[in-house]
């Protein structure tokens, strides 16, 4: 008996021994792959791209199913991990990185209100810079008398010194018109220095021509854009504390000045109106993160990853009181080379005041001739872009006057 069951049993040995095997294996397996997850932990980037794979079709259904063959604690930081990558996306999606260029970072610490840390973390040596804080403007070419009568609204165009073609295109169509339905209009170019001396001639011309040009004392770029935004509204404070409002505009926006008139003259019918800043605007945007993108900006320069709430620059409105409470308030803000970030996001959050979104049509259409006669009818401001400027500028305007039954 004793004999035979060993003969029995003796086949199954061998095939228990091979199951043990194959268990100590797995879990050393298992274990291994535990200690070699672990190992990475620290390795935010491996982390995470480990992680990722996981983690491949994005979808968190699929990520509990393949976490569910882990260790409960396990679960709950593959679970965890997920999450933040898709926090992750959101933020980079968000600040307008496209799809293809979607890269693995570091968590983001901050969130929807990140900007208010811009504050926080300005001291007085960040608020001394001689142009946006301690308002140290001089002008190279100053028309100091183009505002002195009654005016309605003043408009300051940021333009390229080089652009005397569109500052021309303007000259000749709605900067052309001074007077309507009572009230004034004074429109003035910004410009800052050149080095080119020959331009400079020429602008000096232009501006004996035209009575219609400020140049101030530093350097124009784009960069220093933030610069000519103060000092226009330096130059307000200045020169044309009288005005009822202020609008800026870039040199490539055709206004239906006609239009812009009716419906200032309406916000303001006794002359008075405060706390106006009126522009299409933007919410919860982040700076642009890629290389190569004209507006890119590196973290060392803004760490955070949200903007507070600003105007798209091509055209905002503001009532006399706000240029006023924008000017002082840019005082303590720290310089940030991106102007409307700059005038109509942080400056603005500091004096307290709201930006208020363009009624539809009264935003910008850009300036296509496949659109041009139907948004002419209900657009403030259309903006063209460089390539259709002139091709269709003097064909808008001309169906501006015939829409207002202009001459
Ligand atoms: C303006 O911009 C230029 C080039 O971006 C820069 O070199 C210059 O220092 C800036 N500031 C002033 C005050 O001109
Ligand atoms: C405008 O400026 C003049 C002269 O600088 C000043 O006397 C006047 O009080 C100012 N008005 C307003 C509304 O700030």
């Amino acid at each position: 008996m004793v004999r035979n069951m060993r003969i029995r049993t003796m086949p199954y040995r061998p095939k228990l021994v091979v199951l043990i095997i194959v268990v100590i294996i797995v879990l050393i397996t298992n274990r291994t792959i535990f200690y070699i997850r672990s190992s990475i932990e620290d390795v935010d980037q491996a982390k995470l791209k480990t992680l990722k794979k996981l983690a491949k079709d994005e979808s968190l259904a699929t990520v509990n199913r393949i976490s569910a063959k882990f260790a409960p604690f396990q679960q709950k930081q593959i679970q965890e991990n997920f999450m933040q990558i898709e926090q992750l996306q959101d933020a980079k999606t968000s600040v307008g990185q496209p799809q293809s260029e979607k890269k693995l970072q570091p968590p983001v610490q901050y969130g929807k209100d990140s900007y208010l840390k811009y504050f926080k973390d300005t001291n007085d040596n960040d608020i001394q810079d001689s142009f946006v804080n301690l308002h140290n403007y001089g002008f190279i070419l100053n028309n100091k008398h183009a505002c002195n009568k009654n005016v309605l609204v003043l408009v300051l165009i940021n333009s390229d010194p080089r652009k005397y073609k569109e500052r021309k295109l303007i000259r000749d169509t709605w900067g052309s018109v001074r007077f309507y339905s009572g009230a004034n209009i004074v429109p003035l170019f910004i410009l800052a220095k050149v080095e080119d001396q020959n331009l400079q001639d020429k602008i000096v011309l232009e501006s004996k021509t035209n009575l219609d040009i400020i140049q101030g004392n530093f350097i124009d770029s784009y960069r220093n854009l933030t610069y000519k935004c103060v000092m226009g509204l330096h130059w307000v404070q200045k020169y044309c504390n009288h005005t009822k409002f202020v609008v800026k505009v870039d040199d490539d926006t055709l206004i239906d000045i006609y239009h812009l008139v009716r419906f200032l003259l309406q916000k303001s019918p006794d002359g008075n109106v405060e706390d106006f800043l009126y522009c299409s605007i933007y919410h919860n945007q982040g700076p642009r993160r890629t290389k190569d993108d004209k507006w890119f900006v590196p973290e060392s320069e803004y760490p955070y990853s949200k903007y507070p709430p600003y105007c798209e620059g091509f055209a905002y409105v503001m009532s006399y009181d706000v240029t006023k409470k924008l000017y002082h308030a840019s005082r303590e803000v720290k310089f940030y080379w991106i102007d409307d970030v700059y005038i109509t996001g942080f400056a603005a959050l500091k004096a307290g005041v709201f930006q208020r979104n363009m009624e539809s049509g009264h935003g910008y259409n850009l300036l296509e001739s496949e659109h041009l006669s139907k948004n002419v009818q209900s657009s403030m401001f259309l903006l063209a872009k460089y390539e259709h400027l002139r091709k269709n500028w003097g064909a808008a305007w001309n169906d501006i006057k015939s829409f207002h039954q202009i001459e």
